[in-house]
């Protein structure tokens, strides 16, 4: 099969043929018809972690061919009794469409990437594409969906649609729990991006399980107001954050008490710090990159920021950045019970995406230029192709099998 293979002496990713692979206990082959592209896909080839000939790469959405011998299917649970048992039963079947992401060259670990013709997953990390959402848009939903859920709900501790924190056995943490009835402001920085669409999303399905009265604000640039005002997201206020006094101003739409919740959705820069000061006394932070990595500093911060990465649902040890991300099984039932609501189709509205001409043999050229290095704010982009406009609201995706 045809694969995205990285270079890491030359810091790059060719198009190379390679061996398919083979499912192991518990995992799907896939025939992979679209793949949807992030940021860390571009910054860990130019930054590489993985040794040369690593598939690169990161979401992916096709049909599965094939389940391993022992996957855990219905047929063979027939047998049990209890139904939480069949629940956890694999329903998926060669023909099935799914969706899933893979951890690429983005780790020190030795895992191969999505980025290729056919992929292998474990069948409880892939999540069943309803029939109106295509390979393009599922692709999208993945990696960016995960990581919005674990930042709303798993780690900042908003009440989840599907009662994750609390099969897991979770305590809720959410600040103002204890003051029932009270209005939650929850403020999404740099709303435009992949992360920050899913998670006013989720924001908004959270308040419609739990009753609570939620009001959404975020920050991006103008000419996403529309959009981000529109279904699915509804923002309630928005400010640019070009304006030098956004701060001041996101404040002041709080009547001056702040955020009880803010979600900074690129954390580089002085972008922690600032956003740290829109929050309420015991607000919470969320941010998306380590401080470790670098992309951010900030000293005396009011709150400690909480950060996690999308990877710990693989409920394996990942190290990356000097970091050593621990095995953790709950992250890994977050993960799967967020798929398996994802899978009953209606509950995330997917990112507009941008469908990338050409296929494997273009992502480099085209869509990794596009995204950069790794920091948005150096993301430059000067060639001319229509394809080719800075990426803002849209995920951009490339089409394996047309
Ligand atoms: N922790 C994890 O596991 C994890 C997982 C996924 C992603 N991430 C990280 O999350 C970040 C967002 O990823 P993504 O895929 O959602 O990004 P993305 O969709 O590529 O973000 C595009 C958006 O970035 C905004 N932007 C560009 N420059 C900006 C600036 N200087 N200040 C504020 N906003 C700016 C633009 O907003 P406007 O058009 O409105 O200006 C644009 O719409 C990345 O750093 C990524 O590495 C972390």
């Amino acid at each position: 099969m045809k694969a995205l293979i990285l270079d890491a002496s030359l810091k790059t990713a060719t198009v190379k043929d390679i061996p398919l692979p083979l499912p192991a206990p518990g995992e799907l082959l896939i025939h992979v018809h679209s793949i949807a592209l992030n940021p860390i896909d571009s910054l860990y080839v130019a930054h590489p972690l993985g040794a040369t000939g690593r598939v690169v790469g990161s979401d992916f959405a096709g049909t599965v061919v094939s389940l391993s011998p022992s996957t855990p299917s219905l047929s063979s649970s027939k047998s049990e009794s209890k139904d939480e048992k069949k629940e956890e039963a694999c329903k998926l079947k060669p023909g099935s469409r799914v969706a899933g992401f893979l951890q690429g060259a983005c780790s020190v670990n030795e895992r191969p990437g999505a980025f290729a013709e056919y992929v292998v997953c474990a069948w409880d990390l892939v999540w069943e594409i309803p029939g109106n959402v295509t390979f393009g848009e599922a692709a999208s939903i993945s990696l960016c969906g995960l990581t919005a859920a674990q930042a709303v709900y798993y780690r900042l501790g908003l009440a989840a649609p599907f009662g994750s924190i609390e099969s897991l056995g979770l305590r809720s943490r959410d600040a103002q729990a204890d003051e029932e009835g009270k209005e939650i402001d929850f403020f999404i920085y740099s709303a435009s991006t992949s992360v920050g669409m899913y998670a006013a999303q989720l924001v908004r399905r959270g308040a419609e399980a739990s009753g609570r009265r939620t009001k959404l604000f975020g920050t991006a640039s103008g000419k996403r107001f529309q959009l981000l005002r529109d279904e699915p997201c509804k923002y309630d206020h928005l400010v640019d954050y070009h304006n030098a006094d956004w701060v001041q101003h996101i404040r002041d739409l709080s009547d001056g008490h702040g955020m009880h919740y803010a979600l900074d959705c690129i954390s580089e820069g002085d972008s922690v710090r600032l956003v740290a000061e829109t929050l309420s006394k015991d607000g919470r932070l969320g941010i998306v990159r380590s401080r470790e990595g670098g992309a951010w500093e900030a000293d005396d911060l009011r709150v400690e920021p909480i950060y996690g990465a999308v990877w710990e649902c693989l409920g394996a040890e990942v190290q990356y950045q000097g970091l050593t991300v621990p095995a953790s099984p709950e992250a890994r039932k977050f993960a799967t019970e967020f798929y398996r609501w994802l899978s009953e189709g209606g509950k995330l509205e997917p990112n507009p995406v941008r469908k990338m001409p050409g296929g494997l043999e273009r992502v480099v050229e085209d869509g990794f230029a596009l995204l950069g290095t790794g920091s948005m704010q150096d993301r430059e982009q000067r060639r001319g192709e229509p394809w080719m406009k800075p990426v803002g609201a849209e995920k951009l995706v490339y089409n394996l099998i047309e």
